[in-house]
């Protein structure tokens, strides 16, 4: 009955969960494909992707946006207005606590129906400017000036603007189909159908020309998938799903061939020409029909404009200053090659030093467009747009609802994991590789007095090393975290659904990564027999995988990187194994410390003595002394030997596991929660009351949803 047992029991409970984890996975499968939808005749892709490859400057003239005063004019105005005036960013400088500045007095604006560039060369501030516009600075800058959407101080209600980042941080498993189609779930109303929504997700997809690549997967390292460009396209494509009134896009163009960095910025120029969306995007090396789209342009050097004001009359700008743009030169590369200084020293190396230096002629730029007539109409045109300024923003867009945002992030991430070998999979092939090897080393232990050395070894093994393993997912748990990092910052869902949603999907996993290595390892060393003995084993095994993962998920929350992830929870894992009273027994532990707290705080002696009294409690030892044969009994073992505390059961120790869980997936909740609501004040935020009335004095994050 045993051998049965041994080899019987594992196959029917891993076959019963690959069962049931495909089927699910199936029926989530089926649930995210799409119908091909009928798609707009306006936005048909093809009307752009067929169109030339040289387009001509009338092509560009259906989509320039109509100019701000037809807008005011027309029945586009309920869009927002964005102004910011002297708006300086600094940073610390790492001497003496003295502070950098990256941004230094910079005015401007954008209006609805138009697209506003800001180029410079790198590292002139123009993911600083687009951060702070959007309130996004990292902690440890300050700011001081005046932002105001619509004349006033708000936080941009959720759905009112979006912010597609430089770096693009997706779901490497998904394709883009269901990429799309999952945000676009996440993000719209339930008042909304789900044809509707699939028909959203669809028709967003084929206006950033991706309808060849639906069903390609996004591809990341080791997985080739989406070339640079149509990943950028994807980013841009999730965050124009709720149709956002202000959009900021870093760089959006950046890794995109001319030809389609110029169909996506007209995409997304014409996208809102009867919308009147606010666009403000950094370029970098627009083309020339590229740049012909721009309505207006803010050229940063150093962190100091160098030009604000319709993008045609820069070339006007830079000719009446002694820079006149060549012949069929680019205008944006000649903006850029004149007022780049970072290579001065390589032009006096090749003889060009005739030219003026470069720090001179951006000086000369500088104090030419302070004193220009374009300076004063862009703060006019400020206080202007602050006088007519209304305070009635856009309402505030519905969310999903709680429990279909749960539904649709577990759905998500249960597909993920399932596609991510390195989630689960590879470690349930090393959890089975190492249960046979603990099997064979403890094969049959017996059951005379000699085993119960080497059943209580192989139990701190498993409770400590197996569980201690979980954190080989930490990785992938990592590249999630920067999905969710993303989305939470763009206020696509609340924290506490990607929580609950972590959870629910990882749970089905966690079961199959404990139930299977468990049974082996139990059954082939021959520990105690009845199925609720094993039962309780597994759920203990299963239980700590869950507590190290999410203690894993405190230490991603806090820790920058999952190198530093790893070490950390590792090392937090060692202190608990080691004082969790195996390698020194309780009543040896040194008082300060290892037994109070660590002790009583790490879960390792909750697991120790759960699975011990799980094993010996009630059972009968033999043994010889001296040719008399005597007995030995569980409890003995208990407390004599491993001085298990037995004022309580088992299940005790099991519920104290539970708690630890549920605890520490709450904290992590918290310690989210804090960070979004300390930040925007550690950023230490110095504006300059408004003329007008203030409505809310902070800049926060684009509003998250507040479940
Ligand atoms: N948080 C920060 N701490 C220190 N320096 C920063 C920080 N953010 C930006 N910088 C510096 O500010 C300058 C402008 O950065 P950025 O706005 O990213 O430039 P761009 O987007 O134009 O390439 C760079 O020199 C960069 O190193
Ligand atoms: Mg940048």
């Amino acid at each position: 009955m045993h051998e049965g047992t041994i080899t019987a029991f594992p196959l029917c409970l891993s076959l019963s969960l690959s069962l049931s984890l495909s089927l699910s996975l199936s029926l989530s499968l089926s649930l995210s494909k799409m119908e091909p939808s009928s798609y707009i005749e306006t936005q048909n892709p093809q009307e752009v992707e067929i169109t030339s490859h040289a387009p001509k400057l009338q092509q560009h003239e259906g989509v320039r946006r109509t100019s701000s005063n037809d807008k005011t004019e027309g029945n586009t105005i309920n869009g927002l207005s964005l102004t910011w005036k002297d708006l300086c960013v600094t940073v610390p400088d790492g001497k003496n606590g003295g502070r950098r500045s990256i941004l230094q007095g910079v005015t401007g604006y954008a209006r609805p129906g138009e697209i506003l560039a800001i180029m410079g060369p790198s590292g002139s501030g123009k993911s600083t400017l687009l951060d702070a516009l959007a309130g996004r600075l990292h902690s440890k800058t300050r700011q001081s000036g005046d932002i105001l959407v619509n004349g006033f101080k708000k936080t941009l209600a959720y759905g009112t603007s979006a912010y597609v980042t430089q770096d693009e941080t997706l779901i490497t498993t998904l394709t883009v189909r269901e990429s799309v189609y999952y945000s676009a779930q996440l993000q719209l109303p339930n008042s909304m159908s789900k044809a509707d929504k699939k028909e959203r997700a669809e028709i967003t997809i084929r206006e950033m020309g991706l309808q060849d690549s639906m069903d390609t997967r996004i591809g990341g390292w080791g997985a080739k998938g989406l070339s640079g460009g149509q990943k950028r396209r994807v980013s841009i494509c999730i965050e124009i799903l709720t149709r956002p009134k202000l959009l900021f896009l870093d760089e959006p163009t950046s890794g995109l061939d001319s030809a389609a960095a110029y169909y996506v910025m007209r995409r997304i120029a014409k996208l809102d020409q009867h919308e009147g969306r606010t666009i403000i995007a950094s370029i970098h090396q627009p083309c020339s029909e590229v740049f012909e789209l721009f309505d207006n342009l803010c050229l940063l050097s150093s962190g100091k404009t160098v030009y604000f004001g319709h993008a045609s009359s820069a070339m006007e700008f830079f000719a009446l200053n002694g820079f006149p743009c060549p012949g069929f030169q680019n205008p944006s590369d000649h903006f850029l090659r004149t007022i780049n200084k970072d290579f001065d020293d390589e032009d006096i190396e090749q003889g060009l030093s005739g030219r003026k230096p470069t720090e001179e002629v951006i000086k000369t730029l500088i104090d030419s467009y302070k004193s220009s007539t374009n300076y004063l109409e862009v703060n006019n045109e400020v206080a202007e747009i602050c006088k007519k300024g209304d305070g009635a923003l856009e309402k505030k867009k519905n969310h999903a609802s709680f429990s279909t945002q749960c539904l649709v992030l577990t759905r998500r991430s249960f597909i993920n994991m399932h596609r991510d070998l390195g989630y689960y999979w590879l470690r349930l092939g090393i959890y089975i590789a190492l249960s046979i090897g603990l099997g064979t080393l403890f094969y049959d232990v017996g059951s005379n007095c000699s085993s119960i050395q080497a059943r209580s070894s192989m139990l701190m093994f498993v409770a400590s090393f197996l569980t201690f393993m979980a954190i080989g997912g930490f990785p992938s748990f990592v590249e999630d975290m920067k999905v969710f990092e993303r989305e939470r910052l763009n206020g696509h869902y609340s924290t506490g659904a990607f929580v609950v949603a972590n959870t629910l999907s990882s749970a089905p996993y966690l079961l199959l990564v404990s139930v299977i290595p468990a049974a082996l390892a139990y059954y082939l060393t021959g520990l105690r027999n009845g199925f609720d003995h094993y039962g309780y084993y597994t759920s203990v095994l299963f239980s700590c995988m869950l507590l190290v993962e999410s203690i894993m998920m405190i230490v991603a929350s806090l820790v920058p990187n999952y190198l530093m992830g790893i070490i950390v929870g590792a090392g937090i894992q060692g202190f608990m194994i080691l004082g969790g009273g195996f390698f020194r027994l309780p009543n040896d532990l040194p008082a300060p410390f290892w037994k109070y707290p660590l002790f009583y705080v790490g879960f390792h002696k909750y697991a120790y003595q759960g699975l011990f009294k799980n094993e010996f409690e009630g059972v009968e030892y033999e043994y010889n002394e001296a040719g008399v044969r005597k007995i030995m009994n569980g409890e003995h073992i208990l407390r004599d030997t491993w001085q298990v505390e037995m004022s309580y059961s088992k299940w005790v120790d099991l519920e104290v596991i539970l708690a630890m869980v549920v605890i520490c997936r709450v904290l992590f909740f918290v310690i989210i929660k804090i960070v979004e609501k300390v930040k925007p004040h550690l950023s230490g935020l110095t504006f300059v009351v408004p003329k007008k009335q203030v409505m809310q004095v902070s800049v926060k994050p684009l509003a998250t949803p507040s479940h």
